[in-house]
């Protein structure tokens, strides 16, 4: 058989494949072990002719090519005409289901918000676990066993001096033992507290702990960031007051407030008339709380703050219910997308 001959028997042969199963015959035929192609080339041996031999080398490469392009323009078909009947009597031009978009929850957008405002600061963030030691959440932060603040931070206790951690202070406990000072950290995460549910109560909530510790730290230094985080999250034009109160690892303690933001500080329900809103406890760290985690309070001082996520949510949003916080309707939910 001469070269053009078996490249149009090739030709003829594939045009009549309709299958894979033919397609496999096809490339059998040709290129196959005992294919036609496949013969020549052994036949080659038989050539003593050096040119010669040259020659049909170059012949029979190029029906060998051109075996292996027709069978895959074959497959390429085979594999369009199945894909085309598959979509037979389906409208392409239909448009798809509509996928719903989520959103994040309101306390999610809040507490990432309170975390880009203190990073840019500076601070980092670190975690802790819910269920805490009654030494890491109590006795390390300076609350001595019988006294009256712990009638706030009734909780659920576990056995082995253990409970579900009733603010996110302990935090401080723990990032002071594992890094030296100087040291600039938030700690957002839930807490837990015994208190029966109710529009502006829940048993379990969740706050945001930050504070600083260096040498030269000082009560001003607090006042300074705590003033433009509530700023940048209430707005520039509110003020910021800090009245004195009391906490165990704190000294001297403040509760930091801000103008209502509902009446600009003139005076309405939302702020009980008085004008200001009560955002978070601060102070300036307790020296016992520096040297119950080792760090000597003679050359390092630090401030600390801790807030509740879902007051500032609150706030934030006018949502007068904490409860929708985690009733988690989808109606209330909607409305943060
Ligand atoms: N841990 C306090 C609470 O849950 C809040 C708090 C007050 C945190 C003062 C602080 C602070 O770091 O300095 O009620």
């Amino acid at each position: 058989m001469d070269k053009s001959s078996i490249e149009n028997s090739m030709k003829q042969d594939i045009s009549a494949v309709n299958d894979a199963a033919g397609l496999s015959v096809f490339k059998a035929k040709y290129n196959g072990k005992k294919g036609i192609i496949t013969e020549l080339f052994s036949g080659m041996k038989d050539i003593t002719d050096k040119e010669e031999k040259k020659q049909a080398g170059l012949a029979i490469n190029e029906l060998k090519n051109m075996c292996e392009a027709l069978a895959a323009e074959k497959e390429k078909q085979l594999l369009d005409s199945k894909k085309a009947e598959g979509l037979k009597g389906v409208d392409v031009t239909l448009p798809a289901y509509g996928v719903e978009k989520g959103a994040l929850h309101p306390l999610t957008l809040v507490t990432e918000e309170i975390n880009s405002i203190f990073l840019r600061m500076g601070f980092s963030i670190e975690e802790g676990p819910e269920i805490e030691s009654e030494a890491n959440n109590f006795t390390a932060l300076n609350f001595p066993a019988d006294h009256p603040a712990l009638d706030m931070h009734d909780t659920f206790y576990m056995e082995n001096g253990y409970l579900l951690r009733t603010h996110t202070s302990p935090v401080q406990v723990r990032a002071m033992k594992k890094h030296k000072p100087p040291l600039k950290i938030i700690a957002p995460g839930r807490v837990y507290r015994r208190d029966a549910v109710d529009a502006s109560h829940s048993s379990v909530f969740h706050q945001v702990e930050g504070f600083m510790v260096d040498e030269n730290i000082h009560f001003t230094d607090l006042k300074g960031v705590l003033d433009l985080f509530l700023k940048e999250t209430f707005g520039n034009s509110l003020k910021t007051r800090f009245r004195p109160s009391f906490f165990p690892f704190t000294e001297p303690s403040a509760e930091v407030d801000v103008q209502c933001v509902n009446c600009m500080g003139k005076g309405c329900p939302a702020c009980k008339q008085s004008g200001w809103l009560e955002i978070m406890g601060a102070g300036m760290i307790h020296p016992n709380v520096l040297s119950n985690v080792g760090i000597d309070p003679e050359k390092y001082t630090g401030f600390a703050f801790g807030m509740g996520v879902e007051r500032i949510a609150m706030l934030k949003y006018q949502i007068d219910d904490m409860r929708l916080l985690f009733e988690n309707d989808v109606r209330f939910l909607k409305q943060f997308r």
